[in-house]
């Protein structure tokens, strides 16, 4: 046996090892990292000031009213997570194929949107702009009677006039996430003809066809009926195989005046960030959806993974690949890990 005593040191000029050799020297060379600054922390919101409901599929994520939300957004702020994205659930009852309600002046989100504003004025609410809570068949726009399809310029004329009333309401950055041609740049017009010069917009730029949306569409109530097929959203999300057309819905999304390119699912799409983020000089978001988070929460509770190491490798791959801002479910979590150190 060789005893390493003995052993010649091996004549290397290059040992990486020097650099992981202790904690200190790890963080001195590490190369991103999370921060509370750079999360948006998703919230399902509901009608009225009744109690928190579990989603079923998101453990640890609730449904809020007005009140379970205004709690929320306080202990987030606390944590230095200053942004935060609402999906409504719409009462089934009030959702119908055109999805009318949405731009009804007596849409109850409105006011959700503007007393939260009232109340808590330095935080950035980041309203998403789809059809998808509003329609009874879950498609993000209004079907055309005669293809069957989602028809794209009566659903962008609907969404132009849905994200001027939510950015009237007081939403800092309307979130366009329904993938219609041209939507960008229609929202952008009306914004500005309405006087919204300073209303960002986020755009779900690139925006795949993805099987991991499914505990959002429970969260919401979005999946038509448990029994029902997935929603196929085919002929406007993107073909998880493209990265050439990802990178030309970004680009004409920043042409249309987009402040801040997302793209969605994130995990899975690291190539596309990573490209994503070489071809603009803009801001780029990254949403870890509901279907990442369910996996690792999943996981964890089988007890096959650690959940706050998987949590944090996901989030940081995020990081690495390019993303300056993340939509996670876990912003609250990863943001009372930081604080604790
Ligand atoms: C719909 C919308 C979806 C998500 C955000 N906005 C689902 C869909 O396109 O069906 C998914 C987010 C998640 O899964 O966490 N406009």
């Amino acid at each position: 046996m060789i005893n390493s005593a003995y052993t010649p040191p091996l004549d290397l000029i290059r040992r990486p090892r020097r650099n992981r050799q202790t904690p200190a020297i790890r963080a001195l060379v590490r190369e991103v990292r999370l921060h509370a600054d750079d999360l948006i922390q998703p919230i399902f919101v509901k009608e009225g000031p009744g109690g928190a409901e579990p989603v079923g599929s998101m453990p640890g994520i609730e449904r809020v009213g007005l009140k379970g939300l205004f709690a929320e957004v306080a202990q987030l702020s606390a944590l230095g997570v200053r942004a935060v994205a609402l999906f409504p659930q719409i009462d089934p009852a009030l959702k119908d194929a055109r999805g009318k309600y949405a731009i009804s002046e007596k849409n109850w989100f409105f006011g959700l949107v503007r007393r939260l504003k009232g109340e808590f004025p330095d935080v950035l609410i980041v309203a998403d702009v789809a059809l998808d809570p509003y329609t009874d068949h879950g498609h993000d726009g209004v079907i055309d009677p005669v293809s069957g399809d989602v028809a794209n310029d009566e659903t962008v004329h609907v969404l132009t006039h849905y994200a001027t009333r939510l950015a009237e309401a007081g939403a800092d950055i309307v979130a366009p996430s329904d993938m219609m041609d041209g939507r960008i740049g229609a929202i952008r017009d009306e914004l500005d003809r309405e006087g919204f010069t300073q209303t960002s917009i986020l755009a779900y730029a690139v925006k795949f066809a993805s099987a991991y949306y499914g505990p959002f569409r429970d969260a919401i109530g979005s999946a038509k009926s448990p029994q029902a097929p997935a929603l196929d959203k085919r002929t406007y999300q993107l073909d998880p195989a493209n990265i050439r057309e990802a990178l030309m819905e970004a680009r004409l999304d920043e042409d249309q005046g987009a402040d801040i390119l997302m793209v969605k699912p994130a995990g899975l799409y690291l190539d596309v960030i990573s490209a994503v983020r070489s071809a603009t000089t803009l801001p780029v978001a990254a949403y870890q959806v509901s279907g990442e988070y369910a996996q690792i929460q999943a996981a964890a509770r089988a007890g096959w993974l650690d959940l706050e190491k998987a949590r944090d490798e996901a989030l940081l791959a995020i990081k690495r690949a390019g993303a300056d801002i993340i939509l996670t479910y876990f912003a609250k979590a990863v943001a009372e890990s930081l604080k604790k150190g």
